[in-house]
């Protein structure tokens, strides 16, 4: 069983100009960065330019891909945009397959409504499983959000969101944990 850190990167799941998914995801980054135990980066969609001209493996980003390979558990970070995901989220995603398989993935809902994105969670669980990826119990669900961060991306009130972080965390590095060992011992 290796003690390696694991690596667990945070996507930023829309390129919306004004998107407030971008200072939820630099909370997350700068919060797990401060666990030893981990190793994280910010993978921001809008910095990858997938080309639109067709869709699946055959567009497949080398540096995304190796991050994907790379990755022990992953966090994505999603805003609800009409109960769904953003269309490049998945557009993305779809770019790799054999790379997100039996490794952990923890949701981050980020929505101006009351529910924290969780209705667009939901719509991304069939995604997740279809992709290999093993989804935690716990999400993170930012509510309100346009209302929970400063003009300098802040949080006002980090306490109650750091417990949540700590929690969702907690779990994904467990799980992340687990399947590595589990894909140590070779194939099932
Ligand atoms: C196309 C679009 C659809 C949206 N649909 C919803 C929605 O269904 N429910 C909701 O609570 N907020 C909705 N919103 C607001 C977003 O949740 C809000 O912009 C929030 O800040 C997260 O998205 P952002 O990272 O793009 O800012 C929508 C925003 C856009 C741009």
């Amino acid at each position: 069983m290796s003690d390696l850190p694991l690596f667990i990167p945070v996507i930023l799941g829309t390129p919306r100009q004004g998107r407030m998914s971008e200072p939820v995801a630099q909370f997350v980054v700068q919060q797990i960065s401060q666990r030893p135990e981990l190793e994280t980066e910010l993978i921001d969609i809008r910095t990858l330019n997938i080309p639109s001209d067709d869709a699946g493996e055959t567009l497949k980003d080398p540096k995304f891909s190796a991050l994907m390979a790379r990755a022990d558990g992953l966090i994505i970070v999603v805003p609800e945009y009409n109960h769904g995901y953003p269309g490049l989220l998945k557009h993305l995603l779809d770019t790799c397959l054999k790379e997100y398989i039996h490794k952990a993935v923890g949701l981050c809902g980020v929505s101006a409504g009351a529910f924290g994105g969780a209705r667009v969670i939901q719509n991304l669980l069939p995604v997740m499983r279809e992709l290999g990826l093993v989804t935690t119990f716990y999400d993170l669900n930012f509510s309100s959000v346009q209302s929970l961060f400063n003009e300098s991306g802040e949080l006002l009130d980090p306490e109650p969101q750091i417990r949540r972080l700590d929690r969702f965390m907690d779990e994904l590095i467990w799980m992340s944990r687990v399947l590595r060992n589990g894909r140590q011992l070779g194939n099932h």
